[in-house]
């Protein structure tokens, strides 16, 4: 069977982060309870001039760096911060790129799953047209009310694939697990901007949904856990990965230590745990987090992916990392990108959350921050503008980045 999969994998997150241990001081809890308990850090906040499209178009414009644009016929981008409810998020950043006009774009939701029901199309399709390529998309901001439980995991970020018949990172395997039930775990009804969330509930619902979906998955392959080298879940904050995990050896009756199964994710978690939620996007972070930090190298090795949107709908599905993959990753740039950060104070966190775009048609110029290369320069007529700029985020060296500034 012809190989399909991931010919390239960029991630992108915003310059700007607020401190959960600052976060702790403001709402009076143990910083521990952020650092340890949730394992969590620092969640990516998106400026005024900063959304998911500029975000995607960021992980996009890295993406298809190396790869042939004029091959691409399908953008379909996986979101639950639509930033309209008919256009699609997939039309601006196609636009933003310059991709061949004889395509089509379309975006997909079902909560932090929908970049994951978007892939497996693109796999399908490209099954079929092996002489096409398909942009994936996954951008999401993470937010919850102010001094509710959720506010600590809180984020932003992007990533963009490219998948086609020329795999040069993770060839998708066929088959996969999948996983429905009508449950309000997580859920944002259209007049809110903060989901609405019922936390320990969702953790269990979650539990359940990767249960279900690795039982069809493994019936349906014959791959047992210890077919797998790595996993990559999920990831809402990183505690609840190893949550997974460890629900997952057991159920598997995998015979690894306690150590040993940690072993298996902690290259997912690194970016996540200093980024923050990215909902359609964060499983796809952890993939990149696996594939730029991991020592070892991984050619040839199994990978099991866990993909999780509330509501619900969970899909167990597999890859393997292509011989030769580590030249075709974004590794010093996504390191470029995450030691340039800015920290925010808490009056700027308040100030980023609390940003609005006026909803009555008026016209505001967003002021400039520090941006990668797309920002959103304001709103007219409620038309969201979008510009193309040098990139501060991805200056080669944190003293350039400085100096721009
Ligand atoms: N030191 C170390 N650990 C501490 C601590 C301290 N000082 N204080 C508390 N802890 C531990 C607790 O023991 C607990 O650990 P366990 O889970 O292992 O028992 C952990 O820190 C969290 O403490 P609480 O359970 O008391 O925290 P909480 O109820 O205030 O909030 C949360 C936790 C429910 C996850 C909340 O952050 C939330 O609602 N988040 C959003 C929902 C979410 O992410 N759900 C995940 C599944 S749904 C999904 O995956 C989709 C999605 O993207 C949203």
């Amino acid at each position: 069977m012809m190989d399909v999969g991931l010919e390239s994998l960029s991630f992108y997150t915003p310059h700007y982060y607020f401190d959960l241990k600052e976060l702790a001081k403001h709402r009076g809890v143990d910083k521990d309870k952020y650092y340890r308990g949730i394992g969590q850090e620092k969640m990516g906040m998106t400026p005024p001039d900063e959304d998911v499209v500029t975000m995607a178009a960021n992980a996009a414009h890295h993406a298809l760096e190396r790869v042939d644009k004029s091959k691409i016929d399908t953008v379909i981008f996986g979101t639950e911060t639509g930033i309209d409810q008919s256009k699609s998020a997939a039309i601006y950043v196609h636009s933003l790129v310059g991709l061949p006009s004889h395509c089509r774009s379309f975006e997909i939701k079902q909560a932090c799953s929908g970049a994951t029901a978007g892939l497996q199309l693109a796999q399908a399709y490209v099954a079929m047209n092996p002489d096409r390529k398909v942009l994936v998309l996954a951008a999401d901001v993470a937010r919850y009310d102010l001094e509710s439980p959720g506010e600590a995991t809180q984020g932003a970020g992007a990533v963009a694939m490219v998948v086609s018949a020329e795999p040069r990172i993770l060839k998708l395997h066929p088959e996969s697990g999948a996983y429905t039930e009508d449950v309000m775990d997580f859920w944002r009804p259209n007049y809110r901007d903060e989901a609405v969330v019922d936390g320990k509930y969702s953790i269990k619902v979650y539990l359940n949904a990767l249960a279900e979906s690795w039982k069809q998955y493994s019936a349906q392959t014959g791959r047992r856990f210890r077919d797998f080298e790595r996993f990559v879940y999920h990831l809402p904050f990183t505690r609840m990965a190893e949550k997974a995990h460890l629900h997952l050896a057991k159920l598997a009756d995998s015979t690894l230590s306690v150590e040993e199964l940690k072993h298996q994710l902690q290259d997912t978690l690194y970016y996540s745990r200093i980024t923050g939620n990215a909902y359609t996007a964060s499983m796809y972070v952890g993939l990149a987090g696996l594939l730029d930090l991991c020592r070892d190298d991984l050619s040839g090795r199994e990978i099991g992916l866990f993909s999780y949107g509330s509501g619900c709908m969970g899909t167990f599905f597999s890859g393997q990392v292509c011989a030769g993959y580590r030249s075709h990753l974004d590794t010093a740039r996504h390191e470029r990108m995450i030691k340039n950060r800015t920290a925010l104070d808490y009056e700027s966190y308040l100030d980023f959350f609390n940003f609005q775009l006026p909803r009555d048609g008026s016209a505001l110029e967003t002021a400039h921050h520090k941006t990668g290369l797309y920002r959103l320069s304001g709103i007219d007529g409620h038309k969201r503008l979008y510009e193309k700029v040098e990139s501060l985020v991805e200056a080669e060296t944190p003293a350039a980045a400085q100096a721009s500034a």
